[in-house]
């Protein structure tokens, strides 16, 4: 599940998240993906001819990783100040595309040239490119054409297809996958070993079973089941049980029993306690009504397509998911009248 702006936290974050932690800082460190690493590498030999770059591939598996990685690699010290990182799915549209990353390409070719060409162009990393509407989409071509000489590109997306093509054919595409069983439980005892916690191997098993190669996740309930320095099969599945998976569904259960105030309440535990972004709420609040059994879950797939929109479009997100939780109470109530 993707949780809000992991990369923009505060610093103490990191100390806090084994996330943040032991994210890798080389592409060396990076594990799994290593025909991209090698890709990458060889690419990184002749900087001037890097192309544009696209990264694709489930949640949490390295591709934010991977780009952070490479641009600390090329752009070496200040790296920080020549990258721009945008998360293309909080600010969509077209306005974001223009103001934002039209200045910082314009601005970089004023101080590239101050620099005398000390470092070979700049970097935009737009994470979540697939949540771009298809106009901004397509008015980022000409800034990607615009900007050629100092600014590379890389793009990130869950769904390759939600990429229109004139931006597809722009970038080498590197396809990300999931992280092996293997890998994940070698990580997650590395991790374990740092941290000093003793750890049954069944209980890595259970954290892989549920996670599914989701990496983020798996150290996440990692994290979540460490008590007193050992981690249990039992702790795993508390750990698991109150996972913002679980919390969704029951937000929706209240929803649809008309106990309003509780269901808001919960979501906003999900929002701000577990970090779960509302339109990923709405995204799992799809998947959770067709395990719920309802009579109809197609009209509620409807209201979150509406509530999506909205959302899409700049509505306050809270009010919108209280209004969204108001209108199931409602649909059962029709329910319970026509009955
Ligand atoms: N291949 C990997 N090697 C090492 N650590 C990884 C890898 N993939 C994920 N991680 C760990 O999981 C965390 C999240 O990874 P990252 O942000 O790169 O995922 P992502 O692929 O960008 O996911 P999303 O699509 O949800 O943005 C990292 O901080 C790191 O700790
Ligand atoms: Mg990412």
């Amino acid at each position: 599940m993707e949780k809000r702006h992991q990369e923009q936290k505060p610093e103490v974050i990191s100390d806090i998240m084994w996330v943040e932690k032991y994210r890798p800082k080389h592409l060396a460190q990076i594990i799994n993906q290593k025909e991209i690493v090698k890709g990458l590498e060889n690419l990184m030999k002749k900087p001037n001819e890097l192309p544009h770059l696209l990264f694709t591939g489930s949640a949490g598996i390295g591709k934010t990783t991977t780009a952070l990685c490479l641009a600390r690699q090329l752009l070496g010290d200040n790296w920080k100040r020549d990258i721009l990182e945008l998360n293309a799915s909080d600010e969509r549209g077209i306005k974001m595309v223009r103001e934002r990353v039209k200045e910082f390409a314009s601005i970089m070719k004023l101080s590239i040239n101050q620099e005398k060409n000390e470092k070979p162009f700049k970097i935009i990393i737009l994470d979540e490119a697939d949540e771009m509407t298809t106009e901004a989409q397509t008015a980022l071509r000409r800034i990607i054409e615009d900007s050629a000489r100092t600014t590379r590109f890389i793009f990130i997306c869950n769904y390759l297809s939600h990429i229109i093509e004139p931006i597809q054919s722009r970038c080498v595409i590197f396809r990300f996958s999931k992280v092996s069983e293997e890998e994940v439980i070698e990580y997650l005892k590395d991790i374990c070993k740092k941290e000093e916690v003793k750890v049954e191997e069944k209980a890595l098993r259970k954290i892989y079973e549920h996670t599914n190669g989701d990496l983020r996740h798996s150290i996440n309930i990692l994290q979540a089941a460490s008590v007193n320095g050992n981690i249990s099969v039992q702790q795993v599945q508390n750990a698991i049980g109150i996972s913002g998976k679980s919390i969704i569904a029951e937000i929706i259960k209240l929803a649809i029993n008309s106990k309003f105030n509780e269901s808001r309440i919960k979501l906003l535990e999900l929002l701000y306690v577990y970090g779960v972004s509302e339109t990923d709420f709405l995204k799992y609040a799809n998947e959770e009504i067709y395990k719920l059994d309802l009579k109809d879950p197609y009209e509620i797939s409807s209201l979150i397509a509406e509530y999506d929109y909205r959302l899409a479009n700049g509505a306050h997100p809270e009010i919108q998911l209280a209004a969204f939780l108001a209108q199931l109470g409602k649909i059962n109530l029709k329910k319970d009248k026509s009955n």
